[in-house]
């Protein structure tokens, strides 16, 4: 079996870890069981792209529980937990190619390592096995699954261009997905990732949100928790609205920066803070990303208007500024939450790695009706995973009676 590692050595801890994660993925785990019993993923290679994480090991664990023949490479270059990347290897033969903090030559040589055995299904988390393969034109797997925003984004333009080449589920859309993984587990998941990083007080800060979207909203709901004066920058007046009734500042990016403590991005977007930003800040101010890449902060710009800069700590870097004044840049404007933290809990992305599962399994079964579009996760599956969490969590809730469906459904009744 090839593969690519930090060190096996590390297995042992990994292997702990990853069933720490399983215990906390009551739904994963429900389809695992059926998959071994079922095994609907016989004899398909899945090329999966995503963090490699205690919850992403669980996720492999059921795709080959259900006959797949799985891979993994790193969906970034500083969020591989090199311990559980041992651990798949050495305890459970699955194939995986990433190593923490490395270059961008071996982040894309493990791509394409993991692409080797063309796969039937890739499973992506921003893209890059798609981009990847569509840059090759070819081999085309049969079908795909997406799992973020900024890949949805990437693929919903390659489909407009008529340029997509393979049918893609849009597992990032599902409801079970994005309002739980991308604000729960975001929210929590970056603060932690701060914290463990610089050792700060939240509280009293001035923290500026870069978007107020399902992650930023996350972002900003735990900061305020912890006592955090929360500054929302954002470009859509809806989103903007919603973030002054939710009882926050709202302010330009060029006003913020010279207010915050902390400044963390969550937009999707490209070089939203900028050296003309980096100018206004105050003294010791702190800049992070959470964002999929690590191009929401102007780092070039950041450099270029640096005199000189160190490693301060573990993912803090120390810019100074020709006139004195030291910047922050955390885990290198990567994903915070992963980089210095451990991505988001278990809990969450029980649902999302549920869909994923359940999304290949409905691949394979679809897959030579699909066209090459990006497909919404199906209804039912959706649904049938909040039940399912609910059901892991005890809480019950009501069913319409036959009057309610009636009534809900009719427009003479009921005035
Ligand atoms: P979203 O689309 O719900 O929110 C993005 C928000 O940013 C929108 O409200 C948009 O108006 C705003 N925005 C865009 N450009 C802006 C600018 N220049 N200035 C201020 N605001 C701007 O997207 P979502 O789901 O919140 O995802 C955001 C990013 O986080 C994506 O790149 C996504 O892939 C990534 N992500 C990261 C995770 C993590 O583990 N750190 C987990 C899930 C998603």
């Amino acid at each position: 079996m090839k593969y690519d590692v930090k060190d096996l050595k590390l297995a042992k801890k990994g292997k702990l870890r990853i069933e720490w994660a399983s215990d906390n993925m009551p739904v994963l785990n429900l389809i695992q069981k059926r998959f071994r019993r079922e095994k609907p993923l016989t004899g398909t290679k899945i090329a999966c792209c995503l963090h490699v994480t205690t919850e992403t090991a669980v996720l492999m664990l059921t795709l080959k529980a259900g006959g797949a023949r799985a891979v993994l490479c790193a969906s970034n270059p500083l969020s591989t937990q090199d311990d559980v990347a041992a651990s798949l290897v050495r305890d459970y033969r699955v194939p995986v190619f990433a190593i923490k903090g490395e270059d961008h030559k071996t982040y894309y040589g493990h791509i394409e390592a993991a692409l080797a055995g063309r796969p039937d299904l890739t499973m992506d988390d921003g893209a890059d096995l798609v981009s990847t393969i569509h840059k090759k034109k070819g081999p085309y797997p049969v079908g795909g699954t997406e799992e973020t925003t900024t890949g949805v984004i990437r693929l919903r333009a390659m489909e407009k261009d008529g340029a997509l080449e393979y049918p893609i589920i849009a597992v990032n859309d599902a409801r079970t997905k994005y309002l739980f993984d991308n604000r729960y587990g975001t929210g929590q998941s970056t603060i932690d990732g701060i914290i463990r990083a610089t050792n700060k007080l939240i509280a009293g800060t001035d923290f500026v949100v870069c978007g107020y979207g399902w992650c930023g909203r996350g972002v900003a709901m735990r900061a305020k928790g912890l006592g955090a004066n929360v500054i929302i920058v954002e470009v859509d007046p809806f989103k903007a609205l919603e973030a002054v009734m939710d009882g926050l500042r709202v302010m330009p990016i060029a006003r913020a920066a010279k207010v915050g403590d902390i400044f963390c991005t969550l937009t999707g977007d490209i070089n939203v803070i900028r050296p003309e930003h980096f100018k206004a800040m105050k003294d010791k101010a702190i800049v992070c990303n959470s964002g999929h890449f690590n191009v929401e902060i102007d780092i070039p710009g950041l450099n270029k208007a640096s005199r000189k800069k160190r490693m301060t700590r573990d993912f803090v870097e120390e810019f100074v500024q020709k006139d004195g004044r030291r910047l922050y840049l955390l885990g290198d404007g990567r994903l915070i939450n992963l980089a210095a933290a451990e991505g988001h809990p278990a809990q969450v992305m029980d649902m999302s790695f549920a869909n994923q599962a359940l999304c290949a399994e409905f691949m394979k079964e679809n897959n030579d009706t699909l066209e090459r579009r990006v497909y919404k996760v199906p209804e039912k599956i959706d649904k049938g995973i909040a039940e399912l969490k609910l059901a892991s969590m005890g809480v019950k809730i009501d069913a319409l009676t036959p009057e309610q469906v009636k009534y809900l459904a009719s427009w003479e009744l009921g005035t």
